[in-house]
């Protein structure tokens, strides 16, 4: 029921390559999208720029790049990748906020294919394994949702859209709530283990206290030690972070602070509060960490954190 702009790559035209043409189509519909407020949605299934048009190709992957940027924090932007996306054309997924990749089918992200890898690096691997949707799911980070197939990805963007407001001017619709807000879990006298070396899924603590014991994870499958999702309280959207003490004991490290500040800053610029569950020793020690910059990448949680005008609310479970 609320309005939203889509543009569709077609494969069967040049491989869905992107042209100068191809490229104003796209850019026209963020333009109209941004001039109206409301969200915009990509279909991507491209083989980058398309080698025939040369420099023109760029020119418009260089248009779009600008207009995702420009529209960064003002409307929601949501990629879904369902089919091979290479070259520039991971790029603009890149620069929005959410990226769904289909599994079990086509979707694959690279910036340079199999065979460029093999023949620059010497690396044999396979298009699935280096860009399918469960390599940028685990462990690159670039995607957020893995979904079955197309239609699903369909219907689970919808249901994140539920959390979001038009644009970053409105506040997030609120949702008639069915559970008693006042309602008590017997979940949470055991779901906490006294011992605070025993670990647990804190999971089972956002659950119990959100409506319905509804959370949609983000990022479920990508540094794991650190939760982060959206549900709602008496029907208002929030954003939920936080430690998994199931996973590397809850600590810190790099990934799990990039996710985190991503997050932060991304319900902060949509009015969206937040709401933090912690049990944490620290930031994770180790020569790994430190020479890969914990301190640049922890400081992004702190700054996120500190930036935030949405209120925010903490709740130290152990
Ligand atoms: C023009 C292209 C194309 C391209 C594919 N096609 N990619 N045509 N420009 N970039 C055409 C193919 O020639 C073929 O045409 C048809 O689309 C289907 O492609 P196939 O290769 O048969 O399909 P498949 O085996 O599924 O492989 C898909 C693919 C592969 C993985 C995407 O086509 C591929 O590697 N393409 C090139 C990727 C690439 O190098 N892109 C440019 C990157 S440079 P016919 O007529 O035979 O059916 C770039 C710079 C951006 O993007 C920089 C921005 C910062």
């Amino acid at each position: 029921g609320r309005l939203v702009y889509v543009f569709s790559q077609d494969f069967t035209v040049f491989g869905g390559s992107l042209a100068e043409g191809h490229a104003a189509k796209i850019c026209k519909v963020m333009d109209l999208a941004l001039r109206n407020g409301a969200p915009v949605i990509g279909l991507n299934d491209s083989g980058g720029a398309r080698i025939q048009e040369a420099v023109d190709s760029l020119a418009g992957y260089g248009r779009i790049f600008y207009k995702n940027t420009m529209a960064s924090g003002i409307i929601p932007q949501i990629s879904a990748i369902m089919g091979p996306s290479a070259g520039g054309a991971v790029y603009s997924p890149a620069l929005m906020d959410f990226i769904y990749m289909v599994d079990k089918e086509y979707a694959q992200m690279f910036i340079t294919g199999p065979q460029v890898v093999k023949a620059v690096m010497g690396e044999e691997v396979t298009a699935m394994e280096l860009g399918g949707a469960m390599t940028h799911n685990t462990k690159s980070g670039v995607a957020h949702f893995a979904e079955e197939n197309d239609k699903a990805a369909l219907d689970r963007i919808k249901e994140l859209l539920a959390f979001f407001p038009q644009n970053s001017r409105e506040k997030p619709p609120v949702a008639e709530c069915t559970d008693d807000p006042d309602r008590k879990d017997k979940i949470l006298n055991k779901a906490v283990p006294v011992n605070p070396k025993t670990p647990y899924d804190m999971r089972d603590v956002i659950r119990a206290v959100l409506d319905d014991r509804y959370f949609l994870e983000v990022q479920q499958h990508f540094a794991m030690n650190m939760v982060v999702g959206f549900g709602r309280l008496n029907g208002y959207s929030v954003g939920i972070i936080a430690n998994q003490p199931r996973v590397l004991a809850g600590c810190l490290d790099i990934n799990a602070s990039v996710k985190c500040a991503r997050f932060v800053r991304l319900c902060d610029a949509f009015n969206i509060p937040l709401v933090t569950f912690v049990d944490v020793p620290g930031y994770l020690p180790g020569v790994n960490q430190e020479f890969g910059g914990i301190i640049k990448h922890g400081a992004k949680i702190l700054f996120a954190y500190s930036e935030a005008t949405v209120p925010k609310i903490t709740l130290v479970t152990r």
